[in-house]
């Protein structure tokens, strides 16, 4: 959140005209986010290019991304010399997640995106290019992927929407009148689009891979509970400091079909960067009431 003198340095900062600091000063009054008037966000101290209607980049979203790193910079050092994880942005937006991924993970990162809307694509393609990765369009969830990567992907980050819908409507103006409900609504409890990729995700990742999905610290068990019933193992951990629950599901190290040699009946996950960890072989216990008992 930026002081109204910080935007104003911003803006003067981006525009190259008189005209052009009229131009986003106008938009800016009339409520549009501030990304979306100078055209980027900043993100793990990457440029973001962001288009209006597109959705603005969350710092919160920091977390998931450390996490992310975290474990697949395990999987290179463990078995898999000479080749980079390979990476899925799912539900991608303005690519900034594969973006910041691919720029922790080192160039030649393999990177696949996809989402759903059309402006999404058009503005994480401007992201992605410049690192190698590929932005998939024209359908739902994993629909636009190439079909190759079935069983081969190692991090699938799927930020998906999670506002119920009835939320929809309480959150702030920039929100709710400038990004597309498709990036916001994610039905009755907001866990509709996530049932499904926990439902599907198994079935991409390769053996060890994982899927991370960011949530609010309500919804957090029964969104580890998805994951379970997706035949994944699922943790959750949490960060304060930027207020966010980020449940990571974990596939069998052992391909689909077979037992891994010694495996534990629970997650031995590989050790968070930060935050509070807690993890489910077995379905969570229900939640109840405002506050998580899970974390
Ligand atoms: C909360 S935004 C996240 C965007 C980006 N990953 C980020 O972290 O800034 C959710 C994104 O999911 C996309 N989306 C929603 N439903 C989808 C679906 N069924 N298939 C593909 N993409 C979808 C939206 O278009 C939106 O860009």
């Amino acid at each position: 959140m930026c002081s109204p003198r910080d935007e104003a340095e911003l803006i003067l900062r981006t525009a190259r005209t008189p005209e052009e600091v009229e131009a986003m000063v106008r938009p800016r009054v009339a409520g549009l986010p501030l990304e979306q008037v100078v055209g980027w966000a900043e993100f793990r101290g990457l440029r973001i290019s962001l288009d209006p209607g597109v959705f603005v980049p969350r710092r919160r979203r920091e977390f998931l991304v450390g996490e992310a790193v975290a474990h697949a910079t395990g999987r290179r050092s463990a078995a898999r010399a000479g080749r980079g994880a390979v990476v899925v942005d799912l539900c991608c937006g303005s690519g900034v997640v594969g973006a910041a991924l691919v720029a922790a993970l080192g160039p030649g990162t393999p990177l696949y995106a996809a989402d759903v809307d059309p402006a999404a694509v058009r503005c994480a393609r401007r992201n992605v290019a410049g690192v190698g990765g590929r932005v998939y369009e024209g359908g739902d969830l994993f629909a636009p992927l190439p079909a190759a990567l079935r069983g081969r992907v190692d991090v699938l980050a799927a930020n998906v929407p999670y506002v119920p819908s009835d939320a929809v409507a309480l959150l702030p103006s920039e929100a709710r009148d400038h990004e597309p409900l498709v990036a916001l609504d994610g039905g009755t409890d907001g866990l509709d689009v996530l049932r499904r990729v926990a439902a599907e995700a198994r079935g991409w990742l390769a053996p060890g891979g994982c899927v991370l999905v960011e949530t609010s610290e309500r919804q957090a068990a029964r969104a580890a509970l998805a994951f379970v019933r997706g035949g994944l193992t699922a943790r959750l951990t949490t960060s304060e400091e930027l207020d966010v629950t980020v449940v990571v599901g974990t596939a069998s190290a052992a391909p689909p079909g077979r037992v891994a040699p010694n495996s534990p009946t629970a997650l031995a996950s590989p050790a968070a960067p930060e935050g509070r960890t807690h993890g489910y072989a077995a379905p969570p216990p229900p939640v109840s009431g405002s506050k998580s008992s899970t974390k």
